[in-house]
C-alpha cells in the first residue's frame, strides 16, 4: 500500500469557492490552527496557495472527529469531504475560500510535527538566526512563499521574453578560471591536479563573449555568480544574474532589449505601464547632482556647487580645501530648521563615515541665520550662498569642503539620510534611470595603477580612444548601468572585440603580456579568429525581486541565503573537512 492509499488531491487549499458547494473534495496540507469548540473541531488547512477551513463534526463523521483530537499544529493531513457554504454571518472576507468550508468525512494523518520554534505566520519577531537555522519552517511562511513564487514568475517571464527575441539559453561552467569583476574569488582545489585551483565564476563574462565569437548571437542565462566580498543588505556571496550578450549591436540595442524586459515585468507584477523610455543621465551629471552613480531620483535635495562663492573666504576650511584642488558643495535641507543640535551632530557623523572632516551648516531662522560659520563668512557671502541654495526661512543648508570624491560620497550619503528623515521617498514609486558614459578607468592609489571601472573587456568610446595615451581618466566607456530607486540593478557594456585594443587596454591596466596570456590567453586568441562586435548586460535578479517584493533584505528573496558572515545556518556550511580529504587534495592547513 502507498502512503496516500490512492487518495488524490482535487486542488490546492485555495481552490474551493461557492461554485463547488455540494461537491466532494480532497485536500492535503499543514495544520495552521486547530480550534476545538467542545463539539465541532475546526482546522485551518494550509498549503503554499492558501488556507481552507475544514470541519470535524461529531455527528456527521464521528470517527474522523475522534481522530481530529490527536491533530496538532503543523501536522500534515489529508481530508476528504463535502464542500459546504459557511453558515450565515460566518464567512471570512479576508480568505479567498472564506465563503465555504470542507465538511470532513475522512481524515488521514500523513505525518506528525514537533512544536515549532516559532509560529508559521507572516508577522513574527523571531531572531533571524533562528529563522535561518530552521529555514524549512521559515520558508513555510506565506510572505516568503509569495516572494519565491514571484521570483519564479519573473524567471519564466524573462525566459519567454528573451526566447521570443531569439535568445538562446546556454549554460557556462561553474568550475572555471578567475574572471576579474573586482571581488575576491571563491576557489576550489583540484584533486586531479594537485596545487591547482578552479575559481567559481564572479560572472560568466568571458564565456558569454566566447559564445559570441562562436556565433551564438543572442545568449542568455539565469545564472549563479560567486563573489567573496564584504556582505551588505543587498549583497550575497552567491547571487543570481539575468545575464545576456548580443552580437552586431550598439549600446542602444542592448538597452532596448533590457528596458523592454523590465517594463514587461513591471507591467505584469505591478500593473505599471512605463510608456516613455527610461530617463538617462551621464555619470558626470549623476555624480555632480547626486554624489553617486546610482541616484535615487524619487526626491530632490540635489547637491549644489558653491566653490566659486567661497574661494576667497575667511573660513579657512573652505578656502584651503579649494586651494588643494577640492570643492565646496551643499544640500539645502528644506524644512530642517526644527532639527536639534544633536540631530545635526548625528548628520555630521554620516558624512564622516565617507571621509568628510566636518559638516558645516547654516540655519535660516525668521530672525536671521544661525551657524558655526557665521563669524567667518561675510554678509555678502551668506547672501550669495542663500540665493544659490534657494534657501528659505525654516531650511538648513549643509556643506562639505574636500576633494571632489569625498564631497560626492559624503553628501550623496547625507542626501539619502535627509530624504528618509524628511519622509521624501515615496515607496510606491519606481524610478528607473540609465546611467551612461562611465569613465573607462579609475586610478587606484593604493595599487598605484589604473583599474577598469566596469571590467577590462569594456570598450572605450571610439571618439575617446586617442585620449588613452594623453589623458586616460578622461576616456569614457561604452558602458551603461540600470538604476532603480537608487539601487544598481544591472550593468553592461559594449566589449572590446579586437586583440589589438584588448592588448592596449591590458597594458594601460598594468597587466603585462605574460600575465594577460596566462589569465586570458584563450580570450586573446579567440579575438583573433573573427570576433563580431558585441555587447551585453547583467541584471541582478535578487535585487530586482527585492524591489518588486518591497523587502529590504536580500535574504528574503533567496530560498537558502547566507548570513553576513557568509555562512549557512541550516547546513552549517562552511565546515571543516576530514583529514583524508585534505590529504587527497594535498592541502596542509595553516593554524597560525
Ligand atoms: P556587475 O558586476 O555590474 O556586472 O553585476 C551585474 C549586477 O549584478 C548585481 N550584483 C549583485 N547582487 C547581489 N549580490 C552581489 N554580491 C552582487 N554583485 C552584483 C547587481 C549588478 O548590477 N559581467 C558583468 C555584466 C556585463 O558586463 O554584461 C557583471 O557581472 O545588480
Ligand atoms: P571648526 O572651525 O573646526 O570648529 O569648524 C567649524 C565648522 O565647520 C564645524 O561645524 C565643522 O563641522 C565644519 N567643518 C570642518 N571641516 C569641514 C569640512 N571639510 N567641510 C565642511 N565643514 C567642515
Amino acid at each position: 500500500m502507498d502512503y496516500l492509499d490512492g487518495w488524490k488531491r482535487t486542488g490546492s487549499c485555495n481552490s474551493l469557492n461557492k461554485s463547488h458547494v455540494g461537491q466532494q473534495a480532497v485536500l492535503m496540507g499543514w495544520v495552521q490552527r486547530r480550534r476545538d469548540h467542545g463539539g465541532v473541531i475546526f482546522i485551518d488547512l494550509r498549503d503554499r496557495e492558501g488556507i481552507t477551513q475544514v470541519v470535524f463534526n461529531p455527528e456527521y463523521a464521528p470517527q474522523s472527529h475522534k481522530k481530529a483530537h490527536e491533530i496538532r499544529n503543523e501536522y500534515v493531513i489529508a481530508v476528504r469531504g463535502k464542500v459546504c457554504l459557511r453558515p450565515e454571518g460566518m464567512a471570512n472576507p479576508n480568505l479567498a475560500t472564506g465563503e465555504i468550508e470542507l465538511m470532513v468525512e475522512e481524515v488521514k494523518i500523513l505525518n506528525q510535527a514537533k512544536n515549532t520554534p516559532f509560529q508559521i505566520e507572516d508577522q513574527i519577531d523571531t531572531a533571524e538566526d533562528v529563522r535561518l537555522r530552521y529555514r524549512y519552517l521559515d520558508l513555510r511562511r506565506p510572505v516568503l512563499q509569495k516572494i519565491l513564487m514571484l521570483r519564479h514568475r519573473v524567471c519564466q517571464q524573462v525566459r519567454r521574453y528573451l526566447d521570443q527575441l531569439g535568445f538562446l539559453e546556454i549554460e557556462t561552467p561553474v568550475l572555471t578560471k578567475s574572471t576579474p569583476e573586482g571581488a575576491r574569488d571563491y576557489l576550489v582545489p583540484s584533486r586531479l591536479n594537485p596545487h591547482s585551483f578552479y575559481a567559481l565564476p564572479q560572472s560568466p563574462q568571458l564565456f558569454k563573449q566566447i559564445l559570441m565569437v562562436s556565433g551564438y548571437d543572442r545568449y542568455f542565462q539565469i545564472v549563479k555568480c560567486f563573489r567573496d566580498e564584504d556582505l551588505r543588505a543587498d549583497r550575497q556571496p552567491e547571487f543570481t544574474q539575468i545575464d545576456l550578450e548580443m552580437s552586431f549591436v550598439e549600446r542602444e540595442d542592448v538597452m532596448q532589449v533590457v528596458e523592454g524586459m523590465v517594463k514587461e515585468i513591471f507591467q505584469r507584477e505591478k500593473q505599471l505601464t512605463f510608456s516613455n523610455p527610461f530617463p538617462r543621465m551621464t555619470y558626470q551629471e549623476a555624480m555632480s547632482r547626486y554624489g553617486v552613480d546610482r541616484p535615487d531620483t524619487r526626491f530632490g535635495l540635489e547637491l549644489v556647487d558653491i566653490t566659486d562663492l567661497v574661494r576667497n573666504s575667511q573660513f579657512k576650511v573652505f578656502a584651503e580645501a579649494i586651494q588643494k584642488g577640492g570643492q565646496v558643495k551643499g544640500i539645502n535641507g528644506q524644512g530642517c530648521g526644527s532639527l536639534s543640535r544633536s540631530e545635526i551632530d548625528d548628520l555630521a557623523k554620516v558624512v564622516q563615515i565617507y571621509g568628510a572632516k566636518g559638516l558645516a551648516w547654516i540655519k535660516i531662522n525668521p530672525d536671521g541665520i544661525q551657524s558655526p560659520l557665521k563669524k567667518f563668512l561675510s554678509e555678502e557671502e551668506i547672501a550669495n550662498i542663500k540665493t544659490r541654495m534657494k534657501a528659505k526661512v525654516g531650511d538648513v543648508i549643509f556643506f562639505v569642503a574636500d576633494a571632489p570624491s569625498v564631497v560626492a560620497a559624503s553628501l550623496g550619503a547625507l542626501r539619502l539620510t535627509l530624504g528618509q528623515k524628511l519622509n521624501l521617498i515615496d515607496p510606491n514609486r519606481y524610478d528607473f534611470l540609465w546611467v551612461t558614459d562611465f569613465p573607462l578607468l579609475e586610478y587606484d592609489s593604493q595599487e598605484g595603477r589604473y583599474v577598469a571601472m566596469h571590467h577590462p573587456f569594456t570598450a572605450p568610446m571610439v571618439e575617446d580612444i586617442s585620449l588613452l595615451e594623453t589623458d586616460p581618466l578622461k576616456v569614457r566607456a561604452q558602458a551603461y548601468d540600470l538604476v532603480l530607486n537608487g539601487q544598481e540593478i544591472g550593468g553592461g557594456s559594449i566589449r572590446i572585440h579586437t586583440r589589438q585594443m584588448q592588448a592596449k587596454l591590458f597594458d594601460k591596466l598594468g597587466i603585462g603580456e605574460e600575465e594577460a596570456r596566462q589569465k586570458f590567453g584563450f580570450l586573446m586568441d579567440a579575438l583573433e579568429y573573427g570576433a563580431p562586435p558585441h555587447g551585453g548586460l547583467a541584471l541582478g535578479l535578487d535585487r530586482l525581486i527585492m524591489i518588486l517584493a518591497g523587502t529590504s533584505s536580500i535574504r528574503d528573496v533567496i530560498a537558502f541565503p547566507k548570513t553576513q558572515k557568509a555562512t549557512c545556518l541550516m547546513t552549517n556550511a562552511p565546515s571543516e573537512i576530514r583529514p583524508e580529504q585534505l590529504k587527497e587534495l594535498r592541502i596542509k592547513l595553516d593554524h597560525s
